[in-house]
């Protein structure tokens, strides 16, 4: 840590989510500004009724919206500039982004594996390239990345995004042991099923299938992927890194 530059408490910090228009990123960015943070939430595009649902929020004047699409990295270039351009600084990325486009592998052709590769994989690595620069200088920061219980069981159906995930948390990994000494953390939390637009289009028999295997009996909650971000980006978690952290009602225990 910088004696010139010391680190804000976290009710200080900024935090940039992507994907947080809705779903877990969502739930992440609330319990983020939650716990008092300048928190920027990315969306895909048109961020004006985003910005309406953020300031009606407790602490919404705290929360911004920032264009970011995966695909683009002068998007994703843009975004960070504008984070710090606005804020000074960035303490916190979540890569929450992601997509699906399931089939059985022999179905699956290769613009559908790349599609999920682009954005859950390729995405991230963008992402982590554009923060490390002012994190490095700052000698302070907290990645943290979502991947999904399938990136370790693998999943039918699935083999891109399965492919994506297990990506990802090798990818985080490796950044860990690259930053571990400037004060950096790199994690990953592993969901099971949780209860968005990513799931509710289920069919009713797979969403009884999934029930029957998950211990806890039910799928998760936005809230309950945020809470294990908020503890990893808190500063007194910084000898954590490199972990992928499992919530999911006890569907896998790694
Ligand atoms: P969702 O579909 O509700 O939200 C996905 C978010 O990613 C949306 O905000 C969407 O706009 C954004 N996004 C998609 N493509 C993008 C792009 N090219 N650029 C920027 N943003 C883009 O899904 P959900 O469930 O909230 O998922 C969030 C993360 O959690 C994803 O990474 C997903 O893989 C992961 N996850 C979800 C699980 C679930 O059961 N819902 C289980 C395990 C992991």
């Amino acid at each position: 840590m910088s004696e010139k530059e010391p680190v804000p408490p976290l009710s200080g910090q900024v935090a940039l989510v992507t994907g947080a228009n809705r779903g877990i990123g969502w739930s992440i960015g609330v319990a983020l500004l939650e716990a008092g943070l300048r928190v920027y939430f990315g969306c895909r595009k048109d961020a004006d009724p985003l910005r309406q649902k953020i300031r009606s929020l407790p602490g919404g004047d705290r929360g911004e919206t920032v264009v970011l699409d995966m695909n683009d990295p002068a998007s994703i270039e843009g975004a960070i500039d504008s984070v710090l351009h606005r804020s000074g600084r960035v303490d916190i990325l979540v890569n929450n982004a992601g997509i699906v486009r399931d089939r059985l592998l022999v179905r699956m052709d290769e613009k559908e594996f790349r599609e999920v590769i682009d954005v859950n994989l390729v995405g991230p690595f963008r992402m982590v390239k554009a923060v490390l620069r002012p994190m490095m200088k700052q000698r302070y920061g907290r990645i943290v990345s979502i991947s999904s219980v399938v990136g370790a069981t693998g999943n039918a159906g699935q083999a891109n995004y399965a492919a994506s995930k297990g990506g990802l948390e090798a990818f985080s990994k490796s950044v860990a042991l690259e930053v571990a000494s400037r004060g950096i953390t790199v994690n990953v939390v592993a969901p099971g099923f949780i209860e968005t637009d990513m799931t509710s289009g289920l069919p009713e028999n797979v969403t009884n299938g999934v029930l029957e295997r998950i211990p806890a009996g039910r799928f998760g909650r936005g809230e309950e992927i945020a809470h294990a971000v908020r503890f990893l980006v808190d500063p007194a978690a910084g000898y954590i890194t490199g972990a992928v952290i499992p919530v999911n009602g006890g569907l896998h225990m790694p």
